[in-house]
């Protein structure tokens, strides 16, 4: 008999009914007797170059973004502000970062890296800029990102689940270029 203060009983989940986590077995087994030369089929191999086109226009856009802020931090220094002259040396050690990986994940899908400087600003999303004042700078600055934000999140949905490394470089880029925006957005703000 129970006594009037004790809780209720909680009457335990039905664990024995629950199906256990299991893995798909015949998954694995077509993968145990894949071919180890595996021959990607031509709508493949035209999937792949065309996604490397559209790496190599991010990959100009993050070269065009690190010479804009190399620019920027120079020109800014004699401003009012340092820290944010400071700051756009940062955002274009981190592009150019950007543009290192691009041209690594480029190679490994059997690309070819895009660094001719003559087709850079076509082929790049974002604009250069040699504004004189700063305010302008953070402006452009943060259009720019925006744009690398909006275009990140297209090629991350244009990737899907065919390409699992490059969905995750893409979203990597994506969250430091969502980081830049804010913080420009910030210093708009001072
Ligand atoms: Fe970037
Ligand atoms: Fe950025």
């Amino acid at each position: 008999m129970s006594h009037p203060s004790e809780p209720p009983r909680i009457t335990p989940l039905a664990l024995a009914e629950a199906t256990p986590p299991a893995l798909d077995t015949a998954a694995l087994e077509r993968v145990r007797r894949q071919p180890l030369q595996h021959r990607h089929s031509a709508a493949e191999l035209q999937w792949r170059s065309g996604l490397v086109k559209l790496l190599n226009d991010a990959l100009a856009t993050e070269l065009v973004c690190v010479l804009r802020y190399k620019r920027h931090h120079y020109t800014a220094h004699g401003l009012a502000s340092p820290r944010i002259a400071e700051e756009f040396a940062v955002h274009a050690a981190e592009e150019m970062t950007h543009a290192d990986r691009l041209a690594r994940r480029i190679v490994q899908l059997g690309g070819e890296p895009d660094f001719a400087p003559e087709t850079l600003l076509q082929r790049s999303h974002a604009p250069y800029d040699a504004s004189a004042e700063l305010n302008t700078m953070i402006r452009v600055n943060l259009v720019a990102e925006r744009v690398a934000v909006e275009s990140y999140s297209q090629l991350v949905r244009v990737v899907g689940d065919r390409d699992p490394s490059t969905r995750r470089l893409l979203e990597d880029l994506l969250a430091d270029e969502q980081r830049h925006a804010e913080e420009l957005q910030g210093w708009l703000a001072l």
